[in-house]
């Protein structure tokens, strides 16, 4: 099984009412949404030719349903178009068996993370290992946190 998996992300900045931080939230989109998909569809034939998997680091952050605290809007935006142009690329790619999901690693101890993360990157990484492993056709497209639970978009 060959999968590529788009991790790299960046938090962006917290505030954005100056042009700087227009920039910054831009610069967000890129990293976060742009290059992942950049990534996938120069990637795409060689996943296919595997029937492999296409995954993307995503955040719960992006889900417009589960925002209950509001802020950090370059952030939860750039997530959130990460997660619709997945699912495009898990229907345009379906024809071709490839399996395209976005996962939640969880809150993980990580720089982004930081220490107050309850979640070792161990703990996440096997979680995130075994839900790859086991993803069927049927729930390509899908938004799933680490251990495996659908995430509402
Ligand atoms: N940690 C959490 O609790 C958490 C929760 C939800 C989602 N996530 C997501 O999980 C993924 C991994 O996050 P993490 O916690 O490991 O974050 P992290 O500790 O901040 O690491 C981010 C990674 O992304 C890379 N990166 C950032 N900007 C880049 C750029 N412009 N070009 C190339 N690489 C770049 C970094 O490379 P360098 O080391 O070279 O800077 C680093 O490897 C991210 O997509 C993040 O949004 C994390």
């Amino acid at each position: 099984m060959n999968v590529l998996i788009a991790n790299a992300g960046t938090w962006g900045p917290e505030r954005i009412e100056s042009p700087d931080e227009g920039e910054a939230w831009i610069e967000a989109f890129r990293v976060n949404s742009i290059a992942p998909v950049l990534l996938a569809t120069a990637l795409l034939d060689n996943v296919a030719a595997a029937r492999g998997r296409l995954i993307a680091l995503t955040s719960r952050m992006g889900s417009i349903a589960d925002n209950g605290s509001g802020g950090s809007i370059p952030y939860r935006s750039s997530k959130a178009a990460l997660n619709a142009a997945w699912k495009s690329l898990a229907i345009d790619s379906a024809r071709r068996q490839v399996v395209a999901a976005v996962l939640h690693p969880g809150w993980v101890k990580t720089r982004m993370g930081g220490t107050a993360a309850p979640l070792p990157p161990a703990d996440s990484v096997a979680g995130m290992r075994r839900l790859i492993a086991d993803l069927s056709p049927r729930q390509s497209g899908g938004f799933f946190d680490h251990d495996g639970t659908p995430i509402p978009w």
